[in-house]
């Protein structure tokens, strides 16, 4: 789909020159890397930062992008004519978090846009069965990180005074309850508190901060959760993705393209009268 040279693209949204972190986009097939790739098509120079590494059973290897895999992606999308360059950084880490944020002001001069993507969702377990640690490193991840990310990059983006974004990926649990996932819907109806609180404080400097509700993706963490889901349900892979299908009124699951389409739209000066908003991407699925 983008075997294109970005000179060749046209680009909807005029970002050029605008520097964007995308975080947790350093695994092939995430949201994260769709989104770098269409910002970079957009004309952004892009910030690939992920974890890097594994790190003891709650992060373990199908769960996190390493450097080599980073590296793998930031050339993919060097290859089509954009700046890439790769940070790695722990989003739970706010010294990690300063070095993300001076890192690509040091390599690009500036930033505009921060993507905050980096989540966990494999660490499901009934609530009267939940490790504290495995609740600890989710709130950590998606809402910790969250908010030392917004912290340290509306800090560089008010130093700048030219307004910027600040786009949060949260998900359909962000607005609705799943079994197994308290921990994980938590998070992610926090991811949307936060955005609205931090859209009150921005909003004076021009700055916009915006939620993303996806329903479901096939990404990594997308195949873990159906595998997950249709074993715990008792069906089959097959059956599982039938009655999510059903569900849906467009009649698919999303692709990472219908997320990235959103994430560039919220960047652009399309968007600069919109904030506070946690817009579905959920092909009608979820509506309020
Ligand atoms: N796939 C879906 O259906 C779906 C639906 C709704 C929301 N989401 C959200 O979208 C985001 C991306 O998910 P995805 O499906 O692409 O999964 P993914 O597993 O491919 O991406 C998650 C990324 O976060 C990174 N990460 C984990 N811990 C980190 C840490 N401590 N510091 C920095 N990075 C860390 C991982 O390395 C990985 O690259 C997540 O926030 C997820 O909750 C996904």
């Amino acid at each position: 789909m983008y075997s294109f040279f970005l000179s060749e693209v046209n680009s909807m949204y005029g970002l050029d020159g605008k520097v964007a972190i995308v975080t947790g986009s350093g695994r092939h097939g995430g949201l994260g890397k769709a989104m770098a790739q269409r910002l970079a098509e957009e004309g952004c120079n892009i910030v690939i930062a992920d974890l890097g590494r594994t790190d003891g059973e709650l992060f373990p290897t199908h769960g996190v992008g390493t450097t080599d895999e980073m590296e793998e992606v930031a050339e993919e999308i060097r290859s089509l004519g954009a700046k890439v360059t790769t940070i790695p950084c722990d989003v739970r880490s706010e010294e990690q978090v300063k070095a993300l944020i001076s890192g690509a002001v040091s390599e690009f001069g500036r930033l505009d846009v921060i993507v905050n993507n980096a989540g966990i969702g494999y660490l499901m377990q009934l609530v009267t069965e939940m490790d504290e640690e495995k609740w600890d490193a989710v709130l950590d991840v998606n809402l910790k990180g969250m908010f030392l990310c917004t912290k340290h990059a509306a800090a560089q983006m008010i130093e700048q005074g030219e307004g910027g974004r600040v786009i949060n990926i949260a998900s359909q649990a962000a607005k609705s309850g799943f079994p197994y996932a308290s921990a994980y819907v938590a998070s992610k109806h926090g991811v949307m508190g936060f955005t609205r609180a931090v859209a009150i404080e921005l909003g004076s400097h021009n700055i916009t901060c915006n939620a993303i509700c996806p329903n479901h993706v096939t990404t990594g963490l997308g195949s873990w959760q159906n595998e997950f889901f249709s074993d715990a349900l008792g069906m089959t892979h097959d059956e599982y993705m039938e009655a999510m299908r059903s569900r849906i009124p467009l009649g698919r699951a999303g692709l990472t393209e219908d997320i990235a389409k959103a994430c560039a739209f919220l960047a652009s000066e399309q968007a600069n009268y919109i904030t506070g908003e946690a817009m579905n991407v959920s092909g009608g699925e979820e509506m309020h």
